[in-house]
């Protein structure tokens, strides 16, 4: 087996006078001149139905992009049956030629593609440039990629055999359909869940949040381009308890990859157990979920680096990332600096639309988020905290919150536990010789452990939070932000109440998707 070596797609810096900055302004303009269809894709096919569902961008009420066409029960079987009726063609298709149409489409995502689906990823997610360019163009090609290599890694690995026996085991797809169900603040995770359990194999029924429908449709387009035979990958907009309904009752339901809220994946998984005597293998559970990432700042640290951390960590894609910092822990010796340093860099920053380029921060996906998020806010001013930076928010025109810092003298204080996903940092300023029980207080006060960075110049201090923090956090980082992890290079997933830690972009995330058979043949 050789397939070609990955490497990590380049980021384009779309500066004024580009090439790729005039496609993206392009894509964008022809995104907004059209109001587009969302159909399901079943069976290779196009589905409409009479329910329309609009949707508009996060940041512009006023703009209607396009229309889901939302089914039913009766789409959600149509797609299992496309599923299962692909399956013995699909899984019997030699690993070369499954292997070629993952990475046709990533190279069609690299070229052609990369204007279009930035562009529908910025106006359907409300992102900037650079965190589409990150998320829909460059991670979702280096999944495709390096799982085409890692799943190459996965094939050639068999047993010993000794004189007189062939030892032998076959990596077979599961035994059913496998379900994806994707969250929309990645477009590239959307992506990788279908096609990452799709290419060892298994065919797929998928369902995006409709948050995300603008984008996936183009990674439809992009799949049935490069030739991704009819019935592997469904794509279904359906109610997600409703579609449940079907999918989980289902004996040949074999597998969920999921990414989203630990509360729907915990409602998931408690149906899934109830059902269990239903099925006919036990299924494969693998779900990435919630956080309540950190930054812990000791007093050896840089400041600047600590500014930045915590903007960047915070407030990128308006603290909508799994792995966004929500949390800071800052000695005192530092906080003054530290305060002034973020006051003054989100001062200069703008908030506004994603046509303009120069707006750091856009809106919140949607009205539920915006409600949830500001709530907080407001509960904590009449709590006595302290707003930092920010506090605003209007939904007149757009979702739009300030990126908001929050500082509580209650380090178990309700923002510094719950997961809220959207621009608000709470920061628990801690005595500099009260590091102890700081450090147990970080680690205990929320259920979540997916990603955590630390701060500090001194060398056996790192070793001693490092090893102090084992158990916080699946992405781990020194002297950095929480958030921006690249597939190839720092494998991504949460433990605790942050998911299975199967690390997406991985051989041990595809090793979940096939179930292995040992032959031994005595010669
Ligand atoms: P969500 O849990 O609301 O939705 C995820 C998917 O599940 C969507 O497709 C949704 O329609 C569907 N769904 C919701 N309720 C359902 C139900 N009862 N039955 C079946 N399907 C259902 O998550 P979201 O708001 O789209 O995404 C944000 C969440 O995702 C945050 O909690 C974030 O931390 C998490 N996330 C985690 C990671 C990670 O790698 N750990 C990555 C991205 C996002
Ligand atoms: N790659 C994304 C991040 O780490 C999930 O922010």
């Amino acid at each position: 087996l050789s397939v070609p070596q990955p490497a990590n797609e380049p980021v384009k810096e779309y500066r004024v006078g580009s090439v790729e900055r005039t496609a993206l302004r392009n894509a964008l303009q022809a995104a907004k001149a059209e109001t587009r269809e969302l159909p399901m894709w079943i069976n290779g096919q196009s589905v409409f139905t009479k329910n329309k569902l609009k949707v508009t961008p996060p940041h512009e009420h006023a703009h209607v992009l396009g229309y889901i066409n939302e089914g039913d029960k009766e789409h959600v079987q149509q797609a299992i049956d496309a599923a299962l009726s692909a399956r013995a063609a699909w899984g019997a298709m030699s690993w070369e030629h499954r292997a070629s149409i993952f990475l046709k489409a990533a190279e069609l995502l690299a070229g052609p593609y990369r204007a279009k689906i930035n562009a529908a990823t910025m106006l359907g997610q409300s992102k900037n440039v650079y965190q589409a360019e990150i998320d829909s163009a460059c991670e979702l090609i280096d999944f495709l990629r390096f799982n085409v290599h890692y799943a190459t890694e996965i094939y050639k690995q068999q047993p010993y055999s000794p004189t007189g026996v062939w030892n032998r085991v076959e990596y077979r797809p599961l035994e059913g359909f496998v379900f994806a169900l994707t969250p929309f603040n990645f477009t590239a995770i959307a992506g990788n869940l279908p096609t990452s359990a799709a290419l060892m194999g298994n065919t797929v029924v998928w369902k995006p949040a409709y948050t995300q429908a603008y984008s996936a449709q183009v990674i439809v387009e992009v799949l049935q381009e490069s030739g991704l035979p009819d019935g592997v990958i469904n794509l279904i907009y359906v109610d997600g308890p409703e579609a449940g309904e079907v999918i989980f009752n289902h004996p040949d339901f074999a597998g969920i990859h999921f990414t989203g809220s630990t509360s729907v994946f915990q409602t998931i998984w408690q149906t899934i157990g109830q059902n269990i005597a239903k099925y006919k293998s036990y299924p494969r559970i693998v779900g990435e979920t919630g956080g309540k990432d950190f930054i812990f700042v000791h007093n050896t640290a840089n400041v600047d680096e600590a500014v930045v951390a915590m903007v960047r960590g915070a407030f990128e894609y308006q603290g909508q990332k799994c792995s966004a910092a929500s949390r800071a822990y800052i000695p005192t010796s530092l906080w003054a600096a530290i305060r002034a340093g973020v006051q003054e860099t989100l001062k200069s920053q703008k908030m506004g639309r994603v046509e303009e380029f120069e707006c750091l921060f856009n809106a919140v996906i949607d009205e539920r988020a915006f409600n949830k998020i500001t709530g907080y806010i407001d509960q904590a001013t009449k709590d006595g905290a302290t707003i930092i930076a920010g506090g605003n928010y209007s939904k007149e025109t757009g979702y739009f919150i300030e990126p908001t810092v929050i500082q509580v003298a209650d380090p178990k204080y309700r923002t510094m536990c719950d997961e809220l996903f959207g621009p608000v940092l709470t920061v628990y300023v801690y005595e500099d010789d009260q590091l102890e029980d700081t450090l147990t207080i970080l680690d205990q006060t929320s259920p979540y452990a997916l990603t955590g960075a630390i701060l500090a110049k001194d060398r056996a201090t790192i070793d001693y939070l490092t090893k102090r923090l084992v158990n916080s956090a699946g992405n781990f980082y020194i002297n950095d932000k929480p958030t921006g992890a690249v597939v190839g290079q720092q494998p991504f997933g949460g433990a605790r109440a942050s998911g299975t830690n199967d690390k997406a972009g991985s051989s041990l995330n595809l090793l979940r998707w096939v179930s292995m058979r040992t032959i031994k043949e005595t010669l």
